[in-house]
């Protein structure tokens, strides 16, 4: 049963598989690539997530995006690396399938779902956002109840009850009109996000009837991305007052790390391109080295922005889905505002096209593998496009964003990316391990990390003892039961990095992996333990898939049988 859950596919396999395939044109060069990623990664985060992330963390979010931008490079590191060796298209999910085994496949695949699939329920929501900006813009107005989650609307009436009129903000008065104003069935209000649930329709269905996104459309979109951006820069500057800056962490470092979701949000999607592997001219060349400029692009564009909206407005005002068109307006600029909110649309549309091309894709490839049911890898006979897998994703992705808040996802998606990126780095050292990194074209920069990783780890606690006392006091007012419910990622932090001090002395592990993986495993356990216990709640439904299914189905094992 062992052996069976941890069958591998081995890299010769996979290429020969990939090579029955489509035999796809060897085009893309980095130029393409960089905007490939730049079409994935600018989205909701940058365009909507960015506001809470500013109102609990104040303009310190800016040193967030930089911290958070490192987790990123390493993990992209291992990701080329991956793609020189496994250069085709099935992403982390291939990866895992070659280094670990069909289980792990398995549960990076389902993790992915996270990533792709319900991240665009975000972008779908801030779509909404920005769509209904710019109708307003143009003096038409949407009832608020028919444009937001109930959550919003609730959250909004009980501060009113709680703290009066006087304690709401711009967005809380908006949930609090949503809410008197939406008619009701059984006095129950009713309140939906339906331009998400539309957007969502609409671009389902052009997926599913085969829009090709060319690079020529997709390279147009990354124009409009940067170009906003760089407008409200530019446009910002003039608006800003430097008071808004004082105090630069209002909520100290909590309340800084308390966005951790939110800013990761922001760069995830950079590992889509390696998705084209198959596609690139030089992938082993040109993969890593998009994948890093992307992240540099990305990383400056977030720091300014997130200064100039800090900057232009106080942070305690920018809890709304809208920042980048809401400040202007803050400051009566309402042209400037209406300009951003149309090019915003435009360019979040064009996020939620890339998800939503992805997940079909990666679900299609599960069920070639026999993982998923046959269907999803169904074709459809005119417009040539995964129809059925198409069709479930956009009934995963628009019912969800009808109803439900952004941030839950935010924080659900994050949780699942990290998880999968730990397991990528986690991927380069096995590779190392079995002798599989001499076959990649790529590597990742050698460092031994024999001493390194242990002396790192001593260091880091020098330093906790030096200067951190007043963080291990707070870990003694705790009980176990807190620790428990709190802490217990941190422990799980602390007790990997140990583990794998020991274990790199023993097998030389390449010391870049290993940062990679403790970057994002820290980050990850920033993230409150809700967000775990659903995220784990997640993964017992896949195993439940799995074993219901996958196991049983998978080619491996009915190759097997045959063997038999
Ligand atoms: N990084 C992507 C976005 O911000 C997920 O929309």
């Amino acid at each position: 049963m062992i052996n069976k859950l941890f069958r591998k596919k081995s890299v010769d396999q996979i290429i020969q598989d990939a090579h029955q395939g489509s035999g796809l044109a060897k085009v893309l060069g980095v130029r393409d690539l960089v905007s490939l990623g730049i079409a994935a990664i600018v989205g909701a985060g940058i365009f909507s997530t960015i506001g809470l992330a500013s109102y609990e963390g104040g303009p310190a979010i800016s040193l967030l995006f930089i911290f958070t931008a490192f987790a990123c490079v390493f993990t992209a590191l291992a990701y080329a690396q991956f793609a020189s060796t496994v250069p085709v298209s099935g992403s982390a999910y291939t990866y895992a399938y070659v280094a670990f085994g069909e289980l792990f496949a398995w549960i990076i695949g389902w993790a992915l779902v996270l990533e792709y699939a319900v991240s665009n329920t975000v972008v779908a929501i801030s779509w909404s956002q920005y769509f209904v900006s710019m109708l307003e813009g143009f003096g038409i107005h949407l009832p608020k109840w028919l444009c937001m989650a109930p959550g919003y609307a609730i959250d909004a009436h009980d501060k009113f009850l709680k703290e009066g009129v006087a304690a709401l903000n711009v967005a809380d008065k908006v949930g609090l009109e949503a809410y008197t104003t939406a008619p009701r069935i059984a006095d129950i209000p009713i309140i939906f996000d339906f331009p998400a649930g539309l957007v969502t329709v609409l671009v389902t269905w052009l997926v599913y009837i085969g829009i090709k996104e060319s690079q020529r459309a997709s390279n147009i979109m990354v124009m409009i991305k940067i170009g906003i951006i760089v407008l409200v820069v530019l446009g910002g500057i003039f608006f800003i007052k430097p008071e808004n800056w004082t105090p630069f962490a209002p909520n100290g470092l909590q309340g800084v790390m308390g966005s951790v979701a939110a800013v990761f949000f922001a760069f995830i999607g950079f590992d889509s391109i390696s998705t084209t592997a198959e596609e690139c001219k030089n992938p082993q060349r040109d993969l890593p080295r998009a994948m890093i400029l992307c992240l540099i692009i990305c990383t400056v564009l977030y720091v300014a922005i997130t200064l100039v909206l800090t900057g232009m407005v106080n942070y305690t005002e920018l809890n709304v889905k809208d920042p980048l068109a809401f400040v202007f307006k803050y400051v009566g600029f309402d042209r400037m505002a209406g300009i951003v909110s149309v090019t915003s649309v435009i360019a979040i549309t064009s996020a939620l096209l890339v998800y939503q091309l992805a997940q079909p894709r990666i679900w299609m490839t599960m069920s070639r593998d026999g993982l998923l049911s046959k269907k999803f890898a169904r074709v459809h006979p005119k417009y040539k496009t995964p129809s059925y897998a198409t069709i479930v994703t956009g009934i995963v992705v628009a019912i969800p964003s009808l109803f439900f808040k952004m941030d839950f996802f935010v924080d659900l998606t994050s949780v699942g990316t990290f998880f999968a990126f730990i397991l990528v780095c986690a991927g380069v050292l096995y590779m190392d391990y079995a002798g599989l990194s001499a076959r990649s074209k790529f590597r990742v920069p050698y460092i031994n990390g024999k001493y390194l990783i242990g002396i790192g780890f001593i260091a880091a606690w020098v330093l906790i003892l030096r200067y951190g006392q007043h963080i291990l006091a707070e870990w003694q007012l705790l009980s176990i039961v807190d620790i428990a419910e709190h802490k217990s990622l941190v422990l799980v932090f602390w007790l990997v990095w140990a583990a794998l001090a020991v274990m790199g002395f023993k097998y030389n592990f390449s010391l870049l992996p290993v940062i990679g993986i403790l970057v994002n495993l820290y980050l990850m356990s920033e993230l409150g333990a809700s967000n775990w216990i659903i995220f784990i709640a997640w993964l017992f439904i896949g195993l439940v898939i799995y074993f219901g299914y996958g196991y049983r189905h998978s080619k491996l094992n009915v190759k097997a049988n045959e063997h038999a």
